[in-house]
């Protein structure tokens, strides 16, 4: 597979691989953990070589089981984590960006990724209580150090990530992105642009909508992302479903299938966005990583970015909680 280059210079896969779905958020696991080490090196064999994990998956397994896949591979991993959500109850509670919070977290990511240092590391959700150049410091000194190498921010304000590329230049901001979730073109993917920052969507299948194999009527158990997704409830699935009729129809004509039809929009959007599509099968990665093969004509590019605008999307990207912890602000830093 082709490379791009994210800010800073990091080069990665132009597909990378979201973990998080081996250890939580899609149902039941298809395979066993061996299985899962088994994708992942499968990925990495076949040249995706940038991996996505968090602290809070699991919380803690999904590090491991990445750690694990990894190890006799590590030289050709690019490999992203993230801090910032509070672990201490084993479950994932509110944001804890405190610098010590970060180093603690940093020290525990190492431990189980079995890594000296981390090729990319996020901060998962501002911390509103935290003045970002505190984050962006601790990030600094830690590079410094050789514990990590690149800096990256997920869902921040703007005004944020300005503000903490100011301390720490920043290599990625990683934000929820698709067919159906626009919201970065409004302002960070212009700042992105203009600050010389790559772009990784999240969710960039829309939780598996543009793969064609979700239809309405399906439902969701209550340890699945999608049950609290409302696009997902009954009603808005059904509203929506002509989004992905219409993704399946182009596939067809160009003899590729849904999901790299959504994958290959994405990267037609910027030379700088790299997705990170979330499988649990083998099949699934090479599926997604001949995204990249997928050539879209302009037209059919313009055609896409105006589906949402024909066709309308029904239901928010999250429940209302979880809405509240996405584009937003950190504290200013005090000058007293
Ligand atoms: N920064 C953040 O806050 C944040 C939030 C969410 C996710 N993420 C990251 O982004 C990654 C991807 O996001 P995501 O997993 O939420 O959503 P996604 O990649 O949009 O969709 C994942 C879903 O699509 C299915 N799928 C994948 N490829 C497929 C294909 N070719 N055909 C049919 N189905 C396919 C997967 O099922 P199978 O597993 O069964 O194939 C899974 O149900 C995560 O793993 C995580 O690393 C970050």
């Amino acid at each position: 597979m082709h490379t791009r280059t994210l800010g800073q210079g990091l080069e990665v896969s132009a597909i990378g691989l979201g973990a998080m779905g081996m250890s939580m958020s899609y149902g039941p696991n298809p395979g066993d953990r061996d299985d899962m080490i088994g994708v992942l090196r499968h990925a990495i064999d076949h040249g995706t070589t940038f991996i996505d994990t968090a602290e809070v998956y699991g919380p803690f397994v999904n590090e491991e089981l990445v750690g694990e896949a990894i190890a006799p591979v590590r030289e050709q991993v690019v490999l992203a984590t993230k801090f910032g959500f509070d672990v201490s109850s084993g479950s994932m509670g509110g944001t804890d960006s405190r610098p010590a919070t970060i180093r603690a977290a940093v020290e525990g990511s190492l431990r189980r990724l079995k890594v000296d240092a981390i090729d990319l590391l996020y901060q998962h959700r501002v911390d509103p209580d935290v003045p970002i150049e505190d984050v962006a410091g601790t990030v600094g000194e830690l590079i410094a150090e050789g514990k990590a190498r690149h800096f990256g921010l997920s869902e921040p304000g703007v005004a944020t990530l300005r503000r903490a590329h100011g301390v720490t230049p920043v290599t990625a901001v990683q934000n929820e992105y698709s067919l159906w979730t626009r919201d970065p073109e409004a302002e960070i993917l212009p700042a992105c642009r203009e600050l010389g920052i790559g772009l990784v969507p999240f969710s960039p299948l829309g939780k598996g909508f543009f793969t064609g194999t979700v239809k309405p009527g399906d439902t969701f158990g209550s340890g699945e992302i999608r049950a609290n997704v409302p696009r997902f409830s009954e009603a808005n699935l059904a509203a929506n479903y002509g989004l992905v009729e219409h993704v399946t129809a182009l596939a067809e004509s160009k003899g590729g299938t849904p999901a790299q039809v959504a994958l290959a929009w994405l990267l037609a959007q910027d030379a700088r966005i790299v997705p990170i599509p979330g499988t649990r099968k083998r099949e699934r990665i090479d599926e997604n990583a001949g995204a990249t093969a997928l050539a879209l004509s302009a037209d059919e590019v313009a055609d896409l970015d105006g589906i949402v605008d024909r066709l309308g999307v029904a239901g928010d990207r999250y429940n209302e909680t979880l809405m509240r912890s996405v584009g937003r602000d950190a504290a200013e830093r005090s000058t007293s």
